[in-house]
């Protein structure tokens, strides 16, 4: 018996062999939206009224079980039904059903298939409750089911790690009581008779019980919450997770359920949730470009030339090998390649130790690498060439006029420059249309930012390529027009400014940085500085005269913790201690310059270094080098560690108030230095995001 359901409608509904198989089809990622809720509410009921039907499959058409609920009607009036009312119509059914998985089932999709009675799962399918990374918790049974069905530990772990599980994981678990392969509904039908005719007994998980006692369960809690406590810092929805896992354990189903929700409306309600709810979006928005339609297709790359096989060459190489892809490594000197290559198969021979990838396949990877120290003959049958020699204009142009010489005409030319000019790069090859920047953050292989730079020729064909690109290599590609530093690096140049002025008027360079990682920074920008090395951060050797802290710590040879001292002192483990040599150049400068002294409170000092990036920010848009708002935030949050529960600075300012960044800004940097755009929004009542 089938449905006459129309082409493209959200559901279709047919009987097989006496099983109800209800699929739903709402692209991309089978949202639980509410059009969903009602099919699936509509479906449910007629399953079990059907007195041809013995039991109902669950199944989705398309590229996934239902990807969890509609994240973009949060926040709005949620329509009736709700999940947890869909879910009470599952459990509650005289017939057995049966959740059949493909794809990932995530969130409310996840939740949807522990309200089943049984679940089969193609083996190729992942089940998780990723709502943690929304800033959220499930809140559709999840921290109730999944304790009572796969015990307290794993639920903790699925639900606060917010990370997919294999269904052969799953199933170990308890989660999916079949894994087919072939044909899902035959499958999945055959599994339902097999159910109808052992009797098999309607298993509601809500009425099971947590493995553990109660005061085992507890305890298991606690020493989740105490080893944790780290990684929750700033984010919220960690602490209400557990604490929804502990009313699992302590409460009745239906008053843990109410528990729940409870907690979920508090996170729904919650400012980091809103962060995170952004750069899910942002995220995904971050890869689209306006004006390069989808008629515009990425081209191939078979094989990368990397030129440069110093720290950040090899960090790229290695990134490319990751993907599979044949990579030349090349620089002047034999010995200069061969370091570089040793040190891409110890990072490769890394991932192996530490089980994150087999022993085979970093050999693979390894044996895709090959070494030269012939650039032209390593460029000429090269896809895609990057270019990551020393930040020096006249020696890109050269090594660009080189590669123009040399590499197939359809070859695209990457610069991974972090703020030379791209189009004076490009004009020195014959065909600028070819040239892109690909700005890799250090170490390439592992962080996520790539900035994909479009120089004033450069063609779609090729951004478009940088961005697919990027998708490939795992990392969030955001595009920029040229400009000195581009989005990230000079968004956070003024931090370090304000940073460098601060220390003249009180806090102390450890006070700046305790200021910084209290936000939420890994660290704070003189940790930073001494790190990548005092005298790399805009010396001026030659003209040094004492004039600032870092020209006197420079001359001193207080480069750094290579130096075993900059802002601070080293011991042999290289841990930091506040320098007393350091405090004593600080306290003599600001001496010198008669600034006003005054101890700042840690917002204070948050204020002062972080404001001024909003304003760069919002330069970088009325400017056009950024697309929109939220490119900015992704970028700094994956690029520089921006604190994920702030949204980044554009959502951060829009969250404080912009009017009030504004009078600050007026204050501190002068008026004349405050971006117009961002005056006018704050005039207004406008946002930025
Ligand atoms: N709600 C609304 N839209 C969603 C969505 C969701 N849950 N999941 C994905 N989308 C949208 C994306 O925004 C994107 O839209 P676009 O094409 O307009 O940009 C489109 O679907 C495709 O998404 P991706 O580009 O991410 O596609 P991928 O194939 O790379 O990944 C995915 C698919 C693994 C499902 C990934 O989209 C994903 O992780 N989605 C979020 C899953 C999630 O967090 N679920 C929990 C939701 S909260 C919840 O369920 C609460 C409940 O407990 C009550």
């Amino acid at each position: 018996m089938n449905d006459m359901s129309p082409p493209g409608a959200i559901s279709s509904y047919s009987v097989r062999d006496g099983i109800a198989v209800l699929a739903i089809n709402s692209p991309p990622v089978n949202a639980l939206g509410f059009p969903v809720r009602k099919a699936l509410d509509e479906g449910i009921r007629r399953a079990v009224a059907d007195s041809a039907a013995s039991a109902l499959v669950i199944r989705c058409d398309g590229r996934t079980f239902f990807a969890g609920a509609d994240i973009a009607e949060f926040g709005g009036e949620l329509k009736l039904p709700g999940l947890n009312d869909i879910f009470a119509v599952i459990e509650g059914s005289p017939k057995p059903v049966i959740a059949a998985i493909h794809g990932t089932a995530l969130g409310g999709g996840c939740e949807l298939a522990l309200a089943c009675h049984y679940r089969c799962a193609l083996r190729s399918a992942k089940l998780g409750l990723p709502e943690v990374s929304l800033g959220l918790l499930p809140g559709a049974g999840g921290t109730q089911r999944t304790p009572r069905i796969a015990g307290v530990a794993m639920a903790l772990d699925l639900i606060v790690g917010g990370r997919p599980i294999s269904a052969a994981k799953a199933e170990t678990a308890g989660m999916v009581d079949r894994i087919v392969d072939g044909d899902l509904e035959a499958e999945a039908v055959a599994y339902a008779r097999q159910l109808v005719t052992e009797k098999a007994p309607l298993r509601r998980i809500r009425d099971m019980s947590v493995d553990l006692d109660l005061e085992a369960a507890q305890a298991a809690i606690t020493t989740y919450r105490v080893a944790h406590s780290r990684q929750f810092k700033g984010f919220k929805a960690p602490g209400h997770i557990v604490q929804a896992i502990e009313a699992a354990v302590t409460l009745p189903f239906d008053q843990g359920l109410a528990r729940e929700w409870e907690l979920f409306e508090e996170l729904m309600a919650s400012t980091e949730s809103g962060a995170q709810r952004h750069l899910f979006f942002a995220e995904r928005a971050a890869g689209k470009v306006p004006d390069i339609g989808r008629d515009v297709k990425p081209v191939d790359i078979g094989s990368v030339t990397v030129i440069g096989a110093g720290t950040m060459g090899s960090g790229i190489a290695t990134a490319f090998l990751n993907i599979g892809l044949p990579v030349t490594l090349v620089d002047r000197e034999q010995q200069a390649v061969e370091r570089g290559a040793a040190n891409i198969r110890k990072t490769i021979a890394g991932m192996v130790a530490k089980g994150r990838i087999a022993e085979d396949e970093g050999g693979r990877r390894s044996a895709l690498l090959s070494t030269s120290v012939d650039l032209p003959g390593a460029v000429s049958g090269a896809d895609l060439i990057v270019e990551a020699v020393f930040e020096d204009l006249e020696l890109k142009k050269a090594v660009f006029a080189q590669i123009d010489a040399a590499a197939k005409a359809d070859a695209i030319l990457a610069s991974n420059t972090s703020f030379l000019d791209l189009d004076a790069i490009a004009a020195a090859t014959s065909r600028p249309e070819q040239v892109v920047g690909l700005h890799f953050f250090v170490p390439a292989n592992v962080m996520r930012l790539l900035e994909v730079v479009r120089g004033e020729k450069t063609s779609d064909v090729v951004v478009a390529t940088g961005m697919a690109l990027g998708r490939k290599l795992g990392k969030v590609a955001i595009l920029s027009r040229v400009c000195d530093g581009f989005i990230a690096n000079r968004a956070m140049a003024p931090r370090q400014a304000a940073a460098d002025a601060l220390i003249l008027e009180g806090p102390l360079p450890w006070e700046v940085d305790r200021a910084m990682v209290e936000y939420g920074f890994p660290m704070g920008p003189f940790q930073m500085v001494d790190i990548v090395g005092v005298d790399v951060i805009g010396w001026d050797r030659e003209n040094s005269a004492g004039r600032t802290v870092q020209e006197v710590l420079c001359e001193m040879g207080r480069w750094g913790q290579k130096k075993n001292g900059g802002y601070y002192d080293y011991d042999e483990e290289r841990r930091a201690q506040p320098s007393p040599v350091a405090e004593k150049i600080v306290r003599e400068m600001a001496a010198k310059t008669g600034a006003d002294q005054h101890r700042f409170r840690e917002p204070e000092i948050v204020e002062r270094l972080l404001y001024p990036v909003v304003n760069e920010g919002a330069k970088i848009l009325e400017e056009g080098v950024a697309l929109r708002a939220s490119d900015i935030d992704v970028a700094l949050v994956t690029g520089y560690g921006w604190p994920v529960w702030t949204g980044g600075p554009m959502f951060w300012a829009d969250s404080i108030g912009l009017p009030a960044i504004v009078a600050a800004l007026d204050a501190t940097i002068g008026a004349d230095a405050v971006s117009p755009l961002l005056r006018k929004l704050a005039a207004e009542g406008g946002s930025l995001t």
